[in-house]
């Protein structure tokens, strides 16, 4: 049942529809924006209109404190279309909550439930028909804040807009990781904002990212600040080994805690692995590797889904993954999620929400 909703949410519906210029057959990552998006503005205080309107541009000031001194955080998240055509969100009640999170720590204003999850439900009512239906595709969802006001002293802006956009998007990886474990260049420190989704963590990893891609890498695998000896994640998704027997993903304040990272241990647990969320070295992985008991190991977010990693860099050595085709656990991860996020098997933890 929906929550009675106390920010009513003006429809405009566009006249121009570009739907029948999308090649469904070929979509890559977020290069199509649905006819439609979702905006809302915050002020004196609180939340003002929220609206569905058009896809369109936006009309911006020079001074627009996000733009010098960087209050932008943002959400990913998917839809998925099933057989019957029913559309259905993954989990977007878990990227809310950790939205807001962000927005804490930023210092910037909460986004109520009836803007992010009833606003959302409401676009994708009205776009559904973007959401697609090949194999292996779905409807990315990008919600984000910034701030709006306009004036140069560093302080938190008075005024900011939440918007929802929306693409549809094949892979966002096509092949097998290569990542080069990164020694010298620091993602996020103790105390700082590692576990935000704020522009800024992407800013500052594509200079030490371009690097890497310079020597053949596809991504980097982030260390900690102080050593660089215990794993972070990557740059765009989380990391998850299996060692022996156990499910093993780096923790800590420093990363982001990501909604496909917690899906699969909640997994593993109910199939009866052993799982920790704990400090993982390097040393301990790449020895795992050379005895032979790295089973898998692979990168987990939202737009990245489930993608293994072939080769490991260190220091210019390189450490080979088993073959994909070895790999049970994340074989079996990828077609559990994909029966349940098509609608082809049953919702026992309850994570598709129904738009
Ligand atoms: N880590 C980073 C830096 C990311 O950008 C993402 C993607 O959102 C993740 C981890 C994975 O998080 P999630 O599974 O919630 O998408
Ligand atoms: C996501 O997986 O949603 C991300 O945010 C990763 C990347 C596209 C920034």
């Amino acid at each position: 049942m929906d929550i009675p909703n106390k920010y009513s949410i003006a429809i405009e519906k566009t006249n121009n529809s570009r739907l029948n210029q999308v090649d469904f057959d070929n979509l890559k990552f977020g290069q199509i924006m649905s006819d439609h998006m979702l905006v809302a503005e915050y002020d004196d205080g609180d939340w003002q209109q929220v609206s569905i309107i058009p896809y369109q541009d936006l009309v911006i000031s020079p001074a627009l404190s996000s733009i010098h001194y960087g209050q932008s955080i943002f959400e990913g998240v998917k839809a998925y279309k099933f057989k019957d055509g029913t559309v259905s969100i993954f989990r977007p009640d878990q990227n809310w909550e950790r939205f807001n999170r962000s927005a804490a720590r930023l210092q910037m204003p909460e986004v109520p439930r009836e803007i992010f999850l009833d606003g959302l439900k409401k676009l994708l009512q009205v776009d559904s028909s973007w959401v697609p239906d090949r194999p292996g595709t779905s409807l990315y969802i990008r919600p984000f804040m910034f701030a709006t006001e306009s004036a140069l002293g560093v302080h938190p802006s008075k005024s900011y807009k939440f918007i929802i956009i929306t693409s549809p998007v094949g892979a966002y990886y096509s092949k097998p990781l290569k990542l080069k474990v990164e020694t010298h260049y620091t993602r996020a420190a103790e105390g700082g904002v590692g576990f935000s989704k704020n522009a800024g963590n992407y800013a500052l990893s594509l200079y030490p990212t371009q690097l890497a891609n310079n020597e053949g890498f596809d991504q980097l695998m982030w260390t900690d600040a102080k050593e660089h000896r215990y794993i972070e994640e990557a740059g765009t998704a989380n990391l998850i080994f299996q060692i022996g027997n156990k499910i093993i993903t780096p923790h800590g304040n420093t990363i982001l805690h990501g909604i496909t990272r917690k899906t699969i241990m909640e997994l593993a647990e109910s199939w009866g692995y052993e799982t920790e969320q704990r400090k993982v070295s390097v040393q301990e992985l790449l020895n795992g590797i050379k005895e032979g008991v790295v089973l898998d190991a692979f990168a987990a977010g939202t737009a990245a889904t489930v993608t293994p990693i072939s080769t490991i860099g260190y220091n210019g050595e390189l450490f080979e993954l088993p073959e994909v085709e070895t790999r049970e656990f994340s074989k079996r991860v990828l077609d559990y999620l994909n029966q349940l996020r098509y609608g082809e098997s049953e919702d026992p933890f309850g994570w598709n929400f129904i738009v």
